[in-house]
């Protein structure tokens, strides 16, 4: 991974991080390098066991690091005066937390904002993260989602600049997922950087402006998500019904390798005009109308899977190979 030089605008600047947990034989994290810019979301994507959650934990002073050198708005979280004012200045939601059980929603927060100079009113956090419902009900009678919730509230109560939420919408149901994207971008526009983990490739890409993708300690990718996709060469993919009649014979040379079982085109395409202009002008020279023309741009999970050597999920596969122009 080539690497910009620190600048003003960097928020988080990590170096060759690695974290050896005692008696492991292998490294969980194993020379980490990763930049973060101020208002920018940072994904950080992975398989389980990938060290997302050490490095999270390492960067917001939970855990000690074994070495490398880690700068938080020009603080270190691994030396203890430093963590003292990062905590006030910096939002976790940690992948496991927990809270008092017999206090209220609206309780925990309140109890929070006494860590802070300037916190935000309790009201402003309860709508922020989605509370208004539950906030008088103790945390022991919250669901899963609901306490979820409460932990992205209590991150952001003391107005933090940096943001680290580690898998912070596990458990939400679609609705609160979207309204806690909407938050967390509204966060960005007002300044605030995030590093969000997540499993879930919709969520990285709606809101991550750059990715970077660990496989077993080790960076195995990063960049904005476009810009994955094009470093991999995953071209775009054009697929259509045609005629169940119709031979590869009848199809253009250039496009012939999308006739990939009758009636059925797949073509995965670096120059996606190119190859719609030729099957398009064959069709309307045929009178074929491609009434279920599908022309789709590499997604994430595509480029995802690609780097960290996983398999597509078997129910999204095309059961035949597509053809594949270079
Ligand atoms: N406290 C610990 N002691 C020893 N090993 C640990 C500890 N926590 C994590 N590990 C190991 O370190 C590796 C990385 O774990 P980590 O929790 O950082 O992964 P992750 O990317 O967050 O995974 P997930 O997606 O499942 O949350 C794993 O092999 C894990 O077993
Ligand atoms: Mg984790």
């Amino acid at each position: 991974m080539t690497q910009d030089p620190p600048t003003s605008d960097v928020v988080l600047d990590v170096r060759d991080l690695v974290k050896r947990y005692p008696g492991a034989d292998v490294p969980a994290v194993q020379g980490v390098s990763l930049q973060l810019h101020r208002g920018e979301v940072l994904g950080l994507l992975g398989p389980n066991g990938a060290g997302k959650t050490t490095t999270v934990e390492i960067l917001t002073g939970f855990r000690s690091r074994t070495s490398g050198t880690v700068s938080l708005l020009g603080l270190d979280p691994g030396k203890r005066d430093d963590l003292r004012e990062l905590r006030r200045r910096v939002g976790v939601v940690l992948q496991h937390t927990g809270h008092y059980r017999y206090l209220t929603a609206r309780e925990t927060i309140a109890m929070h904002r006494a860590w802070y100079d300037d916190p935000r009113e309790v009201d402003e956090v309860v709508e922020l993260a989605g509370l208004t419902e539950c906030a008088d009900q103790r945390v022991r009678k919250l669901s899963g989602g609901q306490q979820r919730r409460l932990d992205v509230g209590v991150a952001l109560v003391g107005r933090p600049e940096v943001i680290f939420l580690d898998e912070p919408t596990t458990g939400f149901d679609p609705a609160a997922r979207r309204r806690a994207w909407d938050v967390i971008l509204e966060l960005t526009r007002l300044g605030t950087s995030v590093v969000l983990t997540t499993h879930y490739m919709e969520e990285a890409s709606r809101l991550a402006d750059r990715v970077v993708v660990l496989g077993a300690g080790r960076v195995v990718g990063s960049g904005a998500p476009e810009q994955l996709a094009r470093d991999l060469q995953l071209g775009t993919m054009i697929r259509a019904s045609l005629p169940p009649e119709v031979t590869p014979a009848d199809v253009p040379d250039a496009i012939r390798a999308g006739l990939v079982a009758p009636g059925r085109f797949e073509l995965r395409v670096d120059a996606p005009a190119e190859a719609l202009g030729q099957l398009c002008t064959w069709a309307v020279e045929r009178g074929l109308r491609l009434e279920d023309l599908d022309v789709r741009a590499p997604s994430l999970e595509e480029s995802y899977l690609a780097l960290t050597g996983e398999q597509s999920d078997p129910a999204d596969a095309t059961p035949e190979p597509a053809g594949v122009v270079a």
